[in-house]
């Protein structure tokens, strides 16, 4: 970080250098939780920067709120934060798009050094920002945007930088896999357990952005952005969310060996080119994501010499939040102490993105049918005719007349899949397509 002087360290070295000065814009949270993470760990934090860290003024909406800091840090005018010449550093934990994305442009302008959680605003506009970035040699870090506590940008950046990375498949949202977790142990429906998350704090009022798949969007997005080295078009990811799942689903799942989870899938199709999707899956037992309970998360990668990796731990919170904001601190204020360059890593063209149609999974699927002889027949042949294999079968009566079949395919193109549900919906003895879902494992 050049261009940030530390006018007491170059007059002497052997004076105390003066602390970098934090504008925390935001005390929800995750700002309230950097804060005092800043104080209750000040000298271990000093230490590994070189340099003591304090927050100089809070930026909030609300300045009457009773706060857990001096009430004289204070400020609703949060541009006010970002122009002033005491303050070294931005941390941006207000979230959404406005005023956030207006204030750290200005940090930026204002050659300061940025570090942010907002997931939404690095995948909508993050390589705008990091180009600014990288432009003033200025660091903008946001390990807390995706995994919350998890190390796993900056491990991606650096570490794992020199692997192709055929595929990356996360849980990247804490209460849909709370959710999900319940549903599969209780038997409990959506409705029921997402009260629940709420009640206990994990799932906001207005759960869209969890529960609808748009938080694991933003996260696999800036996810592959890192990885692959440019910016996905957000319109062009597939995007399912965990409301239209039946309690029916958990209870085929549990017979036939899986567990279903929400999941960020990022594969690479060609150079520069991807797919990225978030859906529900069916995760076999056996593979690691499985095991990954509550409101924890975890990145599953395949790099093609470092093999298999799995990053977890907790993808939310307070705590585990301000651990990841604190570590990019670190990492600003040894630039800042050292006279370092920014390492703001500049996002190349916007990756292409491939379709749906050629994703090539198992899959699972219930079926409403009629209890009749010919039943399995039929369906099993127009499976067969648009190249679905079928690999395993769960069926039952369900009423007069009534059946229900479960099948799992073998590995299909969704193309194939998606025209032989079309077909099987047309059949006489068949009342409805009831469910289907992708399978890993
Ligand atoms: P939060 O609890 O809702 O806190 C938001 C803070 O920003 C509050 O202090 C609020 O002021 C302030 N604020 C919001 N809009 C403002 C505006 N227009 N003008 C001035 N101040 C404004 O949010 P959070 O959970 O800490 O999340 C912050 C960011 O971290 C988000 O981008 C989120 O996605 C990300 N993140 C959160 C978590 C988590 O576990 N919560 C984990 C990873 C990443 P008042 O206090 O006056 O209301
Ligand atoms: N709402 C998010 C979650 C917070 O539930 O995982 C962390 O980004």
């Amino acid at each position: 970080m050049a261009n940030l002087s530390n006018p007491v360290m170059s007059s002497s070295a052997l004076v105390e250098p003066r602390p970098l000065r934090v504008g925390l814009l935001g005390f929800g949270t995750v700002g309230e939780g950097t804060y005092r993470m800043l104080l209750d760990n000040a000298e271990s934090v000093a230490a590994k920067a070189g340099i003591p860290l304090v927050v100089q003024r809070v930026g909030v909406r609300d300045t009457q709120k009773p706060r857990s800091a001096p009430s004289g840090l204070f400020t609703s005018d949060l541009q006010s934060v970002v122009d002033d010449p005491e303050v070294d550093i931005v941390v941006e934990v207000i979230g959404g798009i406005d005023p956030a994305v207006a204030l750290v442009e200005r940090a930026l302008a204002n050659k300061k050094p940025v570090v942010t959680a907002n997931k939404e605003m690095i995948a909508k506009v993050g390589h705008r920002l990091v180009n600014q970035a990288h432009k003033n040699g200025l660091d903008l870090h946001f390990e807390a945007a995706v995994g919350g506590g998890i190390p796993v940008i900056q491990a991606l950046k650096h570490q794992l930088a020199g692997n192709d990375v055929p595929r990356m498949l996360g849980i990247l949202n804490g209460t849909s896999n709370y959710i999900l977790t319940k549903m599969s142990e209780t038997g409990a429906p959506f409705d029921e357990v997402l009260a629940e998350a709420q009640g206990l704090g994990y799932a906001e009022a207005d759960p869209t952005n969890d529960v609808d798949g748009f938080d694991t969007l933003y996260k696999i997005a800036i996810l592959a952005g890192i990885v692959y080295g440019g910016p996905a078009d957000l319109d062009q990811i597939h995007r399912e969310g965990i409301r239209h799942l039946d309690a029916r689903e958990f209870d085929y799942a549990r017979i036939l060996g899986y567990t279903i989870r929400l999941l960020g899938v990022a594969e690479e199709c060609g150079p520069r080119r991807v797919r990225l999707r978030v859906h529900p899956t069916m995760v076999k037992n056996d593979h690691p994501l499985a095991g990954v309970r509550d409101v924890f998360n975890a990145l599953w990668f395949h790099g093609d010499f470092v093999g298999d990796l799995m990053f977890s731990g907790r993808g939310a919170g307070a705590d585990p939040t301000a651990s990841a904001v604190v570590g990019d601190l670190i990492d600003v204020a040894r630039n800042y102490n050292l006279q370092g360059s920014g390492s703001a890593i500049p996002y190349g063209q916007s990756l292409a993105m491939e379709p749906m149609e050629t994703v090539e999974s198992r899959y699972y699927v219930r079926l409403n049918v009629l209890d009749r002889p010919n039943t399995l027949g039929r369906i099993a042949t127009a499976f067969g005719e648009h190249e679905v294999g079928l690999a395993e079968m769960e069926m039952h009566v369900v009423g007069p007349d009534e059946g229900e079949i479960a099948f799992l395919t073998h590995i299909s193109k969704e193309g194939d899949f998606v025209r032989s549900l079309t077909a099987i919906e047309e059949l006489p003895v068949v009342n409805m397509v009831a469910a289907w879902m992708r399978v890993e494992g």
